[in-house]
């Protein structure tokens, strides 16, 4: 009996099970009521009374030995058993979720700080809501000049003094008069003009202002300044070229044109087969400007430069209708996400 015993408990623990059809072939053979285990009881009410707990001993650990092993792998056959589809990603939201991107105006606006940030320029802002004399007056606009005509104004209530920018010039005078050279600040921000609304123009739009003062600033380094920013934004091909213009702040003043990214100057349809695309206005502060806020302009020269926000991304995108930046079209904002 004890030789039986010792048997069926090595058979116990050596039975391999790998499957759910070998756990029940084990339960059947060993835990069934005809089973190995069942039978050992029935051997054991044939065992000499002197020897009943010896024997009583070694088959409940027999008992234990195949309940516990089959516990042990019913549990872990249950457990791998719980199937798991590849397919599926468990760890997706059960609603979907939209991620929001930046809009192409911030995402331009934020190149352009980064280049001119590399050449040491800080970022300030300025109100939206300003008077005559940030925007025009102290700009060098003499009063009642047909100059201020150049830009239309948007007037808030009927007091002439409260107007909506027209251009981020505004800022410079800001910064003029509270502080003093060296200044290499640029101004980002959005302006407002009152002008019919085209694929071409609208009454909202963005501007990035440039203005550096020091002792010693010359035309040549305004130009050295945008043909730096003109090869990091384009291209390192990129050339430019400056014709004279006029603006009552600057003197000299300039515009700046960029060659056509797009046909690298040989002419397309998108520079009207001329070869160069206009970024920017620009030119060397005027001294009434600078003695207006109170900078010596004996000591002192300087430079300034603004362009469009809009026009830059449109040249960039190759974006053909400006009022697409104002729709909000997630059609339209989706191609510049840049998840
Ligand atoms: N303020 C001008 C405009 O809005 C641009 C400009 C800025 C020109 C600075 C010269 C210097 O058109």
């Amino acid at each position: 009996m004890k030789e039986k015993i010792d048997r069926l408990l090595n058979e116990i623990n050596s039975f391999e099970i790998a499957s759910a059809e070998q756990l029940e072939d084990f339960r059947l053979k060993y835990l069934s009521k005809k089973g190995a285990v069942s039978n050992l009881f029935t051997d054991f009410k044939t065992v000499a009374p002197e020897q009943k707990k010896e024997f009583g001993q070694l088959i409940n650990r027999v008992k234990q030995a195949a309940q516990g092993k089959y516990n042990t792998v019913k549990e872990s056959i249950a457990i791998s058993s719980l199937s798991f589809n590849d397919a599926e990603d468990y760890t997706k939201t059960s609603e979907p979720l939209n991620t929001g991107s930046r809009h192409p105006i911030s995402t331009v606006r934020q190149e352009i700080v980064d280049i001119f940030s590399r050449l040491g320029f800080t970022v300030a802002e300025g109100p939206e809501i300003e008077d005559d004399w940030h925007v025009f007056s102290g700009l060098n606009f003499p009063e009642e000049h047909p100059a201020r005509d150049m830009q239309d104004t948007f007037f808030i209530e009927k007091d002439p003094d409260v107007l909506l920018r027209t251009h981020t010039s505004s800022v410079q005078v800001r910064v003029m008069e509270n502080n003093q050279p060296p200044i290499r600040q640029i101004f980002p921000g959005r302006v407002f003009r009152n002008e019919a609304i085209s694929a071409r123009s609208h009454c909202i739009f963005h501007q990035i202002e440039g203005l550096y003062i020091d002792t010693e600033v010359s035309f040549a380094d305004l130009k050295q300044t945008l043909l730096l920013f003109a090869k990091e934004f384009f291209g390192s091909d990129t050339k430019i070229r400056l014709r004279p213009s006029f603006f009552p702040f600057t003197e000299p003043s300039a515009e700046m044109d960029v060659s056509c990214s797009i046909c690298g100057g040989k002419g397309c349809a998108v520079c009207k087969y001329t070869g160069f695309l206009e970024i920017l206005g620009c030119g060397m502060v005027d001294p009434n400007v600078l003695e207006a806020s109170q900078i010596n302009s004996e000591k002192y020269t300087g430079f300034a430069f603004g362009m469009g926000i809009e026009r830059i991304a449109m040249l960039k995108y190759q974006i053909k209708d400006i009022r697409y930046f104002f729709e909000n079209d997630i059609r339209f904002l989706k191609q510049f996400s840049t998840f």
